[in-house]
């Protein structure tokens, strides 16, 4: 797993986007698979950024998101796939058609996910998978206790996820508890995997993901199966991994060798 160790969030951001950036020019009709919740914002602003200054183009890409509440349709404002119009689609100059997120509001949910993971297969398969990370090790909606070769199903929200979630919601709205999510077993079907964790509150879960036993109490651990992760996290999330000068010397040692090799 690489990890990547930087100054603070804004950092995070760019250097995520940049991979993408990279990913798309290199192959135009690139399958991104894409993230919600408050760490990728920044990154999508990047993106847009980029976008706009014409240094990279959407129009062939295709993306499925990881994950969508169950029983909120796609124009409920709360809904991931609102989300991902709203801070990413509607900015940049991708085709609509393309891109996907589970149906919360599918007459047959488990139908649905079976679905989902026919037209990821259909694809091609995702190029790079964007990951958050819950303050339990959650990736997607993969919460503790999930199979590490799960495949996209319907999963029940733990107590600590919708209350990390609650801030979204307005006081007294309907929070769903139950989601469609892509399962860690379709996410290590990646090509790449780029993760992002910024802040304290992550610290834990990204010392358990990084250097922790191999896991399902922390999901995101199944990642240390997975041949090309990056993990990209500020100071902050850094905070309790035990040598984190040892993943900062060899991020330099792999700039030397790229400059070297003139990549
Ligand atoms: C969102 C998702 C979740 C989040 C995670 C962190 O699509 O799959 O796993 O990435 O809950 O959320 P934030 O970034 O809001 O801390």
């Amino acid at each position: 797993m690489k990890v990547v160790i930087l100054n603070d969030a804004a950092e995070v951001a760019k250097y995520g986007a940049e991979i993408f950036v990279k990913q798309i020019n290199k192959k135009p009709d690139s399958v991104l698979g894409l993230a919600t919740g408050s760490t990728p914002v920044a990154m999508y602003q990047e993106l847009i950024a980029a976008n706009k200054e014409g240094r990279v183009s959407f129009r062939q890409v295709s993306s499925f998101n990881l994950d969508e509440y169950l029983g909120l349709p796609g124009d409920h404002p709360q809904s991931y796939r609102y989300f991902m119009n709203d801070k990413l689609f509607n900015h940049v100059d991708i085709e609509k058609f393309r891109t996907n997120v589970p149906p919360g509001d599918a007459n047959n949910p488990i139908e649905a996910c079976l679905e989902y993971e026919r037209m990821i297969e259909k694809a091609g398969g995702i190029d790079v998978q964007l990951l958050g990370i819950g303050r339990n090790g959650h990736i997607g909606f993969n919460e503790p206790s999930s199979s590490l070769q799960s495949r996209t199903r319907v999963k029940t929200l733990t107590k600590e996820t919708v209350e990390d979630n609650a801030r979204f919601f307005e006081e007294g709205e309907f929070q769903p508890q139950l989601s469609i999510t892509m399962g860690i077993g379709t996410i290590l079907e990646a090509k790449k995997v780029v993760l992002l964790a910024t802040g304290e509150g992550k610290a834990d879960a990204v010392k358990q993901t990084v250097e922790g036993p191999l896991s399902a109490a922390c999901p995101a651990s199944a990642l240390q199966f997975h041949q090309d992760v990056v993990v990209i996290i500020d100071e902050a999330a850094a905070s309790k991994l035990d040598d984190p000068d040892f993943y900062k010397y060899i991020e330099t040692e792999n700039r030397r060798l790229e400059k070297h090799l003139g990549l």
